[in-house]
């Protein structure tokens, strides 16, 4: 803590202090103002400056001119007779004032200057004070303050903020809510707040703190991460959610509590958006101990006039005695009078003035002062003597003070010359906040004459601040200042002719845009704003669209999906020719984030509007894309339907002569008939020719969707390596989260490969791993269940596959219900199987026949994605049971039509299964030709494909057929490949995994590996 004068330096919050007034500081100008300061008396070359604040990047020192000058205002030093910075020529500067060290933990023995000119707030600074109090012993506290504009919120928290500063080693950090745009942008208020907190120089600490607990947060300032970190960092949030933010936030807040309490200011929450409040309801809400506040401002009214659901939030958490309200009440007439005399010290001001001034501002302390402010300046008041006086009786000065606040900046206003005038309502379009570059240009004038002007309405105390120079994004460096208050703005801005107004916004929203630089546009919300506000709807839609996709990257879904609808809104303003192609992008836009958001029905309602609104406007290519969409959410949630908005796709496509599209379209025709209805050696044939045809003609920009379509159906003709290697290539798209359903959509064929492949093991881990990702996250990992049952399944743990499937179905999916009750019942039924029948136990037997047959019957299971792969697993099960049951007959029927089936199929994983079924029944039936015919057939398929599930069996049976041939050698050598491939579905685990001993103990397994040539001869059967 650094005193000089009347101000104070808070390095550590990055705070300048005057009294008790914040002084506002671009982060850049701090740094330059603090460096001077801790090297007082003492020449400071450019070159020491430049080295110390910008190392690694080249700065023009004109810079470093421009920051002094913005320091030097904002401290209200005068350059030719300086009391703080003085210029060394061409050599530096040199801080001239006193500068003394404040060790924080003596806060007391701070100079009288700062005593503040607050004035009847004891009260409500004292409830703060003990809610800080209780924060410090780790309860946290959640406060509101409320009240009407000017009604002194900002200041009391300043009071206070100030207050809390001072008691030893505290952090805090303030967050301002804006308007217009601000409710657009998620968690506005916190990323300011973290921003000042990066800044500071404890920055070291917190950024490790993200790292660690917020990476979803740190990726938001990726000035911040290291390029090395970048990747991993990506990798670590796939998948966020908007709870997972949440979370992260908080426990960041709570873990940095315990190094330092934490002081959090969010001002006007009336503007807030809605994933703040989301925020505050959790921080609210977690019962973990913290030392941390958060003081929050608002105006009652505006929420009401909003329709925010700040009030909802505020109640609830005031019901459960979660947070405190402190309701901010009009001074009385003894403020007023106390206000007059530490104003004026030492002054002979008539008695009646405090009633004067109270009954003319009604005790609304903004008002209060701006009409002393105003009596100053006439010369009403005035300093004689060294004594304060009313130069004129007070019964004449009465009828003179304006009614309203309204009245009186109006009338301050005509007072100014034209150009101050047109320089101000131009800064009231921009908002609270205005560079003179961006006024200078919309106006445009030169910017050194926006800043005189605007620094000669400054150094008259009216209307606004200068708050220094500041680096433009584009990297023009410019004065900046705000509003005195939010109400001078709103005065202003409802002065302005509607017709310049929506000028003057539109002139704002195109020099924002150029400010905005290259690269994803931070501004973006802003400038929609400003373009909508000048009617200037197409960009507005444009620039939402940008400012979507940013709410998206802070995985802030509802956000996204408001933005976007709030741009539908937009739709009818825009000239007819250029309205459909945009509501189209849009409705695709909102159905691919409910699917993200897993609203399935939603997402495919937003595709179907899509469509028919490109039919309508005949915009093909449009409608092609959104019904191939389609089949995507109707793929959970009622695939028929999925399938006859591909069709439809075609159908567009053949009228359009493009025969790229065509091809694409047809291939993603024909793959989701296989993979969501049935396999038809014409639509593998189709598929496959279409992406040849796609090859040919030289398409390398295959959607990804489409691709991955291609290649389950590849996987599923035995051509596991090109499936596997496309899948692998569908996965990585770590940086789009837009595309995480394609991601999983990867990993799901990508496990679905593998498992052919028998690398059991691997998917079990891909499994754990996105179930560890997902409980990160905070979402239902259903997926990855229902692929680890099929995994155990394969692994022959019948009573663990069963058992995910209904822990899965207890949690009530909303879609997709399909698969794991098809899997449930297919688990039930082999493990009745292996439970056995041979103790004639009638009822397992039955129960398994029941499971298969419910499978097999369309009215119990309805189609899902691959249904008829798991229904062709119902009839092996079927065949098996009667098997076992020794009801040759209907084994021997069953495995027929499961034969059948699988050859119209070209999955050799089935097929290889069904020509053992018929050899396992042929032996049963002694009928050893046949059963040694059927084997070679198995043989071939295990040979030629490399699916070790299948292989396993076939060798086995092959073993068992040998061995009762008494050709030993081969029987041992199909014994031998049997184990192999057992043991190339083991390896795939890790040493240790329950579920490779499960796997390697199962009955049938432990048959083929305990055997030897000379057991194997003695216990043939
Ligand atoms: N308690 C007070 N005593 C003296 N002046 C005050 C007090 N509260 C507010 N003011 C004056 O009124 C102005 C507006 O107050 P502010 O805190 O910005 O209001 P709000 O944040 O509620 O809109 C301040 O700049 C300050 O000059
Ligand atoms: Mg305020």
């Amino acid at each position: 803590m650094q005193l000089f004068r009347s101000f104070r330096l808070d390095p550590v919050n990055q705070c300048l202090w005057h009294g008790e007034q914040r002084v506002t500081l671009a982060p850049k100008a701090f740094d330059v103002l603090r460096y001077l300061v801790e090297h007082p008396a003492r020449l400071v070359t450019q070159d020491e400056l430049l080295d110390a604040l910008w190392p690694e990047t080249y700065v023009n020192p004109e810079l470093i001119k421009k920051y002094i000058l913005g320091i030097r205002k904002v401290l209200g030093d005068q350059h030719d007779n300086p009391v703080y910075i003085e210029t060394l020529p061409k050599r530096g500067y040199q801080f001239i004032a006193p500068v003394t060290d404040r060790v924080a933990e003596h806060p007391r023995d701070l100079p009288s200057d700062t005593i503040s000119n607050m004035v009847g707030r004891a009260g409500p600074l004292g409830e703060l004070q003990v809610a800080f109090s209780k924060a410090l012993r780790g309860q946290r506290q959640i406060i509101f303050v409320g009240g009407e504009p000017g009604i002194g919120k900002t200041t009391l928290v300043d009071s206070f903020h100030h207050y809390a500063s001072r008691q030893g080693n505290i952090r805090t950090a303030r967050g301002q809510c804006v308007e217009g745009f601000g409710g657009k942008e998620p968690y506005y208020p916190m990323l300011d707040a973290l921003g000042h907190l990066t800044r500071s120089p404890s920055a070291g600490a917190i950024l490790q703190t993200l790292a660690k607990r917020a990476p979803t947060w740190l990726i938001q300032f990726p000035s911040l991460v290291k390029a090395e970190q970048r990747e991993a960092l990506q990798r670590e949030i796939l998948g966020a959610t908007r709870e997972r933010m949440v979370r992260e936030i908080c426990e960041t807040l709570e873990s940095l509590s315990c190094e330092a309490p934490i002081l959090l200011v969010f001002e006007d929450l009336h503007w807030v958006d809605p994933s703040t409040l989301d925020l505050i309801s959790a921080l609210a809400r977690r019962r973990e101990e913290a030392k941390l506040m958060l003081a929050c401002t608002y105006r009652p009214v505006d929420v009401i006039l909003s329709n925010s659901s700040l009030k909802g939030l505020k109640q609830d958490l005031q019901v459960h005695n979660l947070c405190a309200e402190i309701a901010l009440e009009r001074l009385p007439e003894s403020a007023v009078a106390e206000y007059l005399t530490t104003e004026f010290p030492n002054s002979s001001l008539p008695l009646g003035m405090a009633n004067l001034i109270y009954r003319h501002s009604e005790g609304n302390p903004l008002f209060m002062v701006a009409i002393v402010q105003d009596m100053i300046k006439k010369g009403l008041i005035s300093h004689d003597d060294d004594k304060w006086i009313l130069t004129k009786p007070l019964e004449t000065i009465d009828p003179g003070v304006p009614q309203s606040l309204q009245q009186m900046l109006e009338v301050q206003f005509e007072r100014l010359t034209p150009a101050e005038r047109q320089a101000l309502e131009a800064g009231s379009v921009v908002g609270e906040h205005f560079s003179a570059w961006v006024i200078a240009t919309a106006l445009e004038e030169t910017p050194n004459r926006i800043e005189d002007l605007c620094d000669e309405l400054a150094g008259r105390q009216q209307i606004i601040n200068a708050v220094g120079v500041q680096e433009l994004p584009n990297y023009v460096v410019s004065a900046h200042y705000e509003f005195r208050h939010s109400l001078y703005r709103q005065a202003i801005y409802r002065r302005v002719a509607s017709g310049k107004l929506a000028r003057f916004h539109r002139a704002v929203a195109q020099q924002l845009n150029t400010v905005s630089g290259p690269g994803r546009q931070q501004l973006a919300s802003e400038i929609a704003f400003h373009f909508e506000s000048g009617r200037e709807y197409e960009q507005a839609i444009r620039f939402l669209i940008v400012a979507a996709e940013n709410a998206a990257a802070k995985f802030a879904y509802r956000d996204y999906i408001q933005v976007l609808q709030h741009a539908l809104g937009l739709i009818n303003k825009i000239e007819a020719h250029l309205r459909a192609e945009l509501e189209v992008q849009l409705l695709e836009f909102i159905g691919d984030a409910q699917y993200a958001l897993g609203a399935m029905a939603e997402s495919a309602a937003a595709y179907e509007s899509a469509a028919s609104r490109a039919g309508q406007a005949g915009l093909k290519s449009a409608q092609v894309n959104a019904l191939g969409s389609l089949v995507r959410p109707f793929g959970l949630i009622d695939p028929d339907r999925g399938i006859s908005a591909v069709s439809r796709a075609v159908e567009v496509t053949r009228s359009m002569h493009d025969p790229v599209v065509l091809a694409r379209t047809q291939m993603l025709a024909a793959g989701c008939r296989l993979l969501y209805d049935c396999w038809r050696e014409e639509d593998a044939l189709l598929c496959t020719s279409a992406h040849d045809e796609l090859k040919k003609l030289g398409d390398t920009h295959i959607p990804p969707f489409h691709n991955m379509i291609y290649a389950y159906v590849q996987a599923l003709q035995g051509n596991y390596v090109e499936a596997l290697e496309i899948f692998e290539r569908g996965i990585p798209k770590l940086d789009q989260t837009t595309s995480l359903m394609e991601h999983f959509f990867g990993l799901s064929g990508k496990t679905i490969t593998l498992m052919r492949l028998g690398r059991l093991g691997e998917v079990l881990r891909i499994v754990r791993e996105a179930k560890d990702m997902a409980q990160k996250n905070g979402n239902d990992p259903w997926l990855f269940n229902f692929r680890e049952a099929w995994v155990r399944m394969l692994a022959l743990d019948f009573e663990g596959s069963a058992r995910v499937c209904e822990a899965i179905l207890r949690t009530k999916p909303l879609y997709a219900v399909g698969q794991p009750q098809t899997i449930a019942r297919i688990a039930r039924g082999y493990s009745a199987i292996a439970g056995g029948f041979t103790e004639l136990d009638r009822g397992n037997y039955k129960r398994a026949i029941e499971s298969f047959n419910e499978v097999r019957d369309p009215n119990i299971t309805p189609k899902f994605f691959l249904h008829w792969a798991w229904r062709m697993t119902a009839q092996l099960g079927l065949s098996e049971a009667w098997l076992q049951s020794k009801d040759i007959e209907r084994a021997s029927a069953e495995a027929d039509a499961f034969l059948h089936s699988a050859l119209q199929t070209a999955d050799p994983h089935l097929q290889a299964l069904a020509c053992d079924m018929q050899a396992r029944i042929a032996i049963v039936k002694g009928d050893w030709a046949s059963a040694q015919d059927c084997v070679h057939k198995a043989l071939e398929i295990v040979r030629r494909f490399e699916v070790p599930v299948a292989g396993w069996q076939v060798h086995a049976t092959a073993w068992r057929i040998y061995r009762s041939k008494q050709e030993y050698a081969k029987a041992e050598s199909h014994r031998e490949s049997s184990q192999a491939c057992i043991f190339k579905i083991g390896d795939s685990f890790p040493q240790g995994e329950p579920v490779r001993e499960s796997f390697l103990s199962a009955a049938p397994i432990a048959r083929i590996l305990n055997s030897s040539v000379e057991k194997g001869r003695a216990t043939d059967d």
